[in-house]
């Protein structure tokens, strides 16, 4: 399995009022093609700091980054601009869909960007719409953005996360605003896309979250402290022992 993401010394640090902060201190980890990995641990010990730097949302302070064989903090705005569009997904909170657009139209503007000047939009267009019937929205193609339920623009903002066929998905808390029923049904789409071949790096403190995915991170105080391996759900989809393997090991690294 060739690597989807290799991280190397990742250091972070933020000064506020000229003090230092060093939220990441030398991160070191691999994630392979078609592992959907969790990052746990407790709250202020830098996941999404760590999410941010390593999907170039942010510049780590030091260390390197490679997505595949492309190194992330040697590339210019541009070029990295380019590699965000085309080759990464994501599904962070702050990443708000747009007003002035409908839902459907949100979720197909990142491959119109990406073709821009070709006439690929009827193309597009069906594959967004095939999309949004996969995740049982369609019903809500022309609808605002304001006219949906928390669930349902969770489902959209995967739609548009997946539209350009990322090799590597980031998301942080995907399901943190959901209630359990629809946290379950957008975990289902998480591990379907991860299925079919999408590697997939989440935040989570939800265990039933990461009882889903192949391999747990836990970070305490900037560092990795641990990780647990699990087999992919469809080796073993016995959810109630994935949870307690999880959960036992949750409770060995202090959480
Ligand atoms: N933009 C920022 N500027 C300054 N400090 C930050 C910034 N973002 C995060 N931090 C600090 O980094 C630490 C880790 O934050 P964060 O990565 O959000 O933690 P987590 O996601 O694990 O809850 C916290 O102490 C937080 O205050
Ligand atoms: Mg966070």
């Amino acid at each position: 399995m060739a690597q989807a993401l290799r991280v190397e010394d990742l250091c972070k640090t933020y000064i506020v009022n000229k003090r230092q902060n060093n939220v990441l201190k030398n991160i070191s980890f691999t994630i392979e093609e078609g592992e959907m990995v969790a990052v746990m641990g407790p709250s202020g010990s830098g996941k999404s700091t760590l999410l941010y730097s390593v999907s170039g949302m942010d510049r780590p302070t030091a260390g390197k980054v490679y997505i595949k064989d492309t190194e992330l903090t040697g590339l210019s705005e541009k070029d990295m601009a380019n590699m965000r569009l085309a080759r990464m997904g994501f599904i962070f909170q702050q990443m708000h869909m747009l007003k002035n657009l409908n839902i459907m139209d949100n979720i197909v503007l990142p491959a119109y960007q990406l073709h821009k000047g070709k006439t690929e939009r009827e193309k597009i267009d069906s594959y967004g719409a095939k999309l949004m019937r996969k995740l049982s929205i369609t019903d809500i193609a022309k609808n605002d953005i304001t006219e949906v339920s928390g669930g349902q623009l969770q489902r959209a903002c995967i739609c548009r996360s997946i539209i350009n066929n990322p090799d590597i998905l980031f998301a942080d808390e995907p399901t943190g605003a959901l209630n359990r029923s629809s946290s379950e049904d957008v975990m289902k789409e998480m591990v379907r896309i991860n299925e079919e071949g999408t590697t997939i790096m989440l935040v989570t403190h939800d265990m039933k979250v990461a009882a889903k995915c192949t391999r747990i991170l836990y970070i305490l105080d900037g560092k990795i402290e641990g990780e647990l391996t699990l087999p992919s759900m469809k080796e073993s989809s016995n959810v109630r022992d994935r949870e307690n393997q999880l959960n036992h090991w949750l409770i060995d690294m202090g959480w």
